[in-house]
């Protein structure tokens, strides 16, 4: 009985020990890379047809050297603050095994400290939201070093706006739920007519 309350503990040990070493918190990591994809002003992106063309590379104000950890890139599409309200599953957490923020991978690549560019087209299961490019920097144990994103520190600048397929398929399905409610009206419409000449040349 004994050993196994210590077993359920050091098990328990164990899995907040693994907790804590996966917890990068994001708050601790160094904004060195720069990265642009510039948003064309009041442009909605569909999901599935529409790219961007995202470049990024090392902040050249930070002395050369800065990136000798930085093994890989892995580039990311997140919610813009505006797109998470009242949305749990979206949410920001500064651990980032418990981020929610940045669902969507873009591409992953091996770092090179020369300015690098992707064209991505914003894939079919992206949602209807606003979103920002953020890029992470991962060390040679894949662990984040360092981050750079298209936005400011608030999230509220140079933001994409995508409109998803759902949302796509949803506004198609009005249109033909009364495109048939027009053609049933119609229908009986002239049902009805055909009646009453039915009936007054009846009458006569
Ligand atoms: C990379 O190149 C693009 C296109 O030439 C430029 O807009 C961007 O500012 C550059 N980024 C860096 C970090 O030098
Ligand atoms: C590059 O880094 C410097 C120093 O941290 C910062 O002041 C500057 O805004 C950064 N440049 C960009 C384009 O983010």
């Amino acid at each position: 009985m004994a050993s196994t309350g210590i077993l359920l503990a050091s098990l328990l040990l164990l899995s907040c020990l693994a907790e804590t070493s996966h917890g990068v918190l994001f708050s601790s990591l160094k904004q060195t890379l720069i990265v642009t994809a510039s948003p064309k002003e009041g442009q909605v992106y569909k999901a599935g047809v529409d790219k961007l063309t995202v470049s990024w590379g090392l902040n050249q104000s930070f002395p050369a050297g800065s990136d000798s950890t930085y093994k890989t890139i892995k580039l990311k599409f997140c919610y813009a603050p505006v797109s998470q309200v009242d949305r749990g599953w979206r949410k920001t957490v500064d651990s980032l095994s418990k981020d929610k923020t940045c669902q969507f991978k873009v591409v992953a690549r091996p770092y090179s400290s020369s300015n690098q560019s992707f064209e991505w087209t914003i894939e079919r299961d992206v949602p209807s939201a606003t979103y920002f490019l953020r890029a992470y920097a991962y060390d040679a144990a894949d662990v984040e070093v360092a981050y750079g994103q298209t936005t400011n520190a608030h999230k509220a600048t140079n933001l994409f706006v995508v409109q998803g397929i759902t949302g796509r398929h949803a506004s198609l399905d009005i249109a033909s739920i009364c495109f048939s409610a027009f053609s049933v009206l119609s229908l009986a419409g002239f049902f009805i007519a055909e009646k009453r000449k039915a009936k007054s040349s009846h009458d006569k």
